[in-house]
């Protein structure tokens, strides 16, 4: 019964630390996010409650680091908790776990650059129409599930800019689901959703919706943004970014979004960093059996940039600081405000 009790105190210790660890490396998203929130909408505060439960965690984590009274706290909880073995067994996990985590850091957080299975196409890649749409729905939900597509819509964007759309350009469009979305929150405007690959535009089309009006899908045959000068009011362009072969592309691509858009250039992506990489490979890739989600998922975020990254390319650009506006959202994307 004794040895019942240890194991599962030992089990419990061993999450308690995980978690603990875990925030510890969450601490500089957490604040980082802390420092840049609005408190004004309450969408917004819907948008952002994982992210005030892990500020109410950090708080905790700083009472027992930081303050006597909270390691007095900490180590009798943990002594009644577990005894003096499980208390053991579990700092050597612990020590086992920093040291795995940092073994994995070491080579995640430099950029990878090979190729995505979506942009190397069905027959290099070796995949499936099935497969494919498959990934692409379920690209839809993570952006769903991370709330990226109502932050580019509230917080970066929309509910902020100081007119309504009449006209919106989605840059790679993808499965469209940030064109519908964008159509749902703006009934009356003209958006159209441009892309390199045509198994992704017909499939937007095909997509169910409710509006009377519908956003346009159409092919492009360059990469390089060819649409006429000034001919819409705003571009967003979601997940893109970190498909772009080359920096100078990117460079070129945000140089030309400056051009063809009126007043506003929307930009969200991802952000390069271990923790991220990691928690993708081992949290999220077993959540999906699609190879082409598992590959490109990991491989999305080690192809993305950090944030000084990104501002290096707004600055060759030609865009100034004070005409835009980064803002990291939680899990891990920054949405880049651009206004003309
Ligand atoms: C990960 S998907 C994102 C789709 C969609 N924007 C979303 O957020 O769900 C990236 C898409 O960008 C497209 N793409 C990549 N480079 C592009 C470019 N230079 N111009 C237009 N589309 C591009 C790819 O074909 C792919 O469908």
């Amino acid at each position: 019964m004794q040895i019942v009790g240890h194991i599962c105190s030992t089990l419990l210790y061993s999450v308690a630390s995980v978690a603990l660890l875990s925030f510890v490396f969450m601490m500089p998203y957490v604040l980082n996010e802390y420092r840049s929130k609005s408190h004004d909408a309450f969408k917004q505060f819907m948008n952002e409650v994982p992210v005030y439960v892990l500020t109410m965690l950090s708080v905790i984590k700083r009472w027992v680091l930081h303050t006597k009274r909270g390691k007095a706290f900490a180590i009798y909880f943990l002594l009644l908790v577990n005894g003096f073995v499980p208390l053991l067994v579990t700092t050597l996990f612990a020590i086992t776990f920093v040291v795995y985590l940092a073994w994995e850091l070491r080579d995640t957080r430099k950029r990878k650059i090979c190729e995505e299975y979506i942009d190397m196409g069905p027959i290099k890649a070796d995949y499936t129409m099935a497969e494919y749409h498959e990934t692409m729905t379920q690209i839809g939900q993570v952006s769903e599930l991370t709330a990226s597509q109502f932050s580019i819509l509230s917080h970066a964007g929309f509910g902020g800019l100081p007119f309504v759309p009449n006209s919106i350009l989605d840059v790679g469009c993808g499965a469209g689901w940030l064109s519908y979305k964008l159509q749902d929150r703006y009934p009356d405007c003209d958006i159209t959703g441009i892309e390199i690959n045509d198994e992704a535009i017909k499939f937007a089309a095909k997509q169910a919706h409710k509006n009377k009006k519908t956003p346009t899908f159409r092919l492009i045959e360059h990469p390089d943004l060819r649409e006429p000068d000034k001919s819409v009011d705003v571009i967003t362009c979601s997940l893109v970014v970190h498909h772009i072969p080359t920096e100078e592309d990117i460079i070129e691509l945000l140089r030309r979004c400056g051009k063809v858009a009126r007043k506003a250039i929307i930009i969200s992506d991802l952000e390069r960093n271990g923790l991220s990489t990691i928690m993708f490979r081992h949290v999220m890739a077993p959540l999906f059996n699609n190879k082409i989600t598992k590959h490109d998922g990991e491989l999305s975020v080690r192809r993305s940039f950090t944030e000084t990254e990104y501002k290096s390319f707004l600055t060759k650009a030609g865009y100034k600081p004070n005409q835009y506006t980064i803002n990291w959202r939680p899990v891990n994307w920054f949405i880049i405000t651009i206004l003309l």
